[in-house]
């Protein structure tokens, strides 16, 4: 080997080594975008969904702990309910004073007195916007 091929080897290895080192060096930047498939909502709305806005309002209010949209729990399901095809009048007065003989098969619901009217009226235009199954 003269001098000037061991300058060249030299070289050579240098290169070799910086390439190994760009190559294995770990921690290359990527973008941060994560590389897992990431969950999107569904553009479309589910029936059984509610807007926000009266779902808090059921949920304060309590009647989410009897009431749900689509199921029967202790009281009969807003659909159920909006299958009887009431205004909004007279939903908002069933729910401060209940008919327990119009839903024979459930226990009374007791008078919900603690809601405001507007909330009620709310929560009763919601009721009557439901799609309604077909059921008996
Ligand atoms: C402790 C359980 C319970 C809670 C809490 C409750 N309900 Fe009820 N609800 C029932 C039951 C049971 C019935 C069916 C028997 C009845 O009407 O008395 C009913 C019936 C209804 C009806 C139908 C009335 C009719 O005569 O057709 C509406 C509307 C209604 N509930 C709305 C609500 C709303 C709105 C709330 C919250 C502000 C609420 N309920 C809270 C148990 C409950």
């Amino acid at each position: 080997m003269n001098s000037k091929s061991t300058y060249f080897y030299h070289a050579f290895l240098s290169i070799l080594f910086a390439a190994v080192m760009v190559s294995c060096g770990g921690e290359t930047p990527q973008s941060s975008a994560p590389s897992y498939p990431v969950m999107k909502k569904p553009a479309t709305a589910k029936k059984s969904d509610i807007p926000s806005e009266v779902k808090s309002l059921l949920a304060k209010s309590t009647c989410l702990g009897c009431h749900k949209v689509d199921k029967k729990l202790i009281g009969p399901s807003y659909q159920d309910i909006a299958a009887r095809g009431y205004s909004e009048e007279e939903i908002v007065a069933l729910i401060k004073q209940p008919v327990p003989e119009n839903w024979p098969d459930y226990p009374p619901m007791a008078p919900i007195t603690w809601v405001a009217d507007e909330d009620l009226a709310t929560i009763a235009t919601w009721i009557t916007s439901l799609e309604v199954d077909e059921q008996e």
